[in-house]
């Protein structure tokens, strides 16, 4: 085995600080609120997404309360998760720095939207993919609350483009690398 990259020698740091060691995290879009015409609605960029089931299909997302669009993803009965390309990386960066409270995200980012097949939320059409999440679950879990969707619908491009999902880590957007070996 050739372990080059382990040097012997390890320094304590802080734990918080140490997530940022955290392998890249993939970067979605967030749409909650009322998809039709004329509704309060909002996006936001999300790191904190996870898969937590296979079947029934849940995923995760973690917002801090400190967002705007918390109150949307508490009361709401359902949101969306779309997978933008690195090709929208300007729109996702605008999205996780603008606040709903000031601007319409979807207006100025010009993102395509309508609303779910099976859900109230919008789902951004713009997306690789678009995953229409029925709440199941909330969690506190410090300074952020996830919650759990249940993918009740599901739309994607065919064969997506894997080299264009979009990835970020510690303050650097990025695309997955190259494969190294198969399972
Ligand atoms: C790359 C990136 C990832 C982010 N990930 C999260 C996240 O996982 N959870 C969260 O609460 N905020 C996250 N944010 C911050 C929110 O997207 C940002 O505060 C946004 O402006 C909130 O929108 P709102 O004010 O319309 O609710 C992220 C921001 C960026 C740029």
């Amino acid at each position: 085995m050739h372990l080059e990259h382990v040097m012997g020698h390890k320094n304590e740091v802080n734990p918080i600080l140490a997530c940022r060691a955290f392998p890249a995290y993939p970067v979605i879009l967030a749409a909650v609120g009322d998809g039709k015409e004329g509704g309060v609605r909002n996006v936001m960029t999300v790191v904190l997404v996870h898969m937590l089931s296979f079947n029934p299909p849940v995923l995760g997302i973690g917002i801090s309360p400190t967002r705007y669009s918390f109150n949307l993803f508490d009361t709401c009965d359902d949101f969306s998760i779309n997978v933008p390309s690195k090709d929208l990386v300007e729109e996702v960066l605008y999205c996780g720095q603008k606040s709903g409270k000031d601007v319409d995200k979807f207006e100025e980012c010009g993102l395509a939207f309508a609303k779910g097949k099976k859900i109230s939320s919008p789902i951004i059409t713009d997306c690789m993919v678009n995953l229409e999440c029925k709440k199941v679950n909330k969690i506190e879990a410090g300074d952020h609350t996830w919650f759990l969707g249940e993918v009740v619908h599901a739309e994607m491009e065919e064969n997506i483009p894997k080299e264009k999902a979009l990835m970020y880590w510690a303050g650097e957007f990025r695309v997955i690398g190259d494969i190294i070996r198969r399972r």
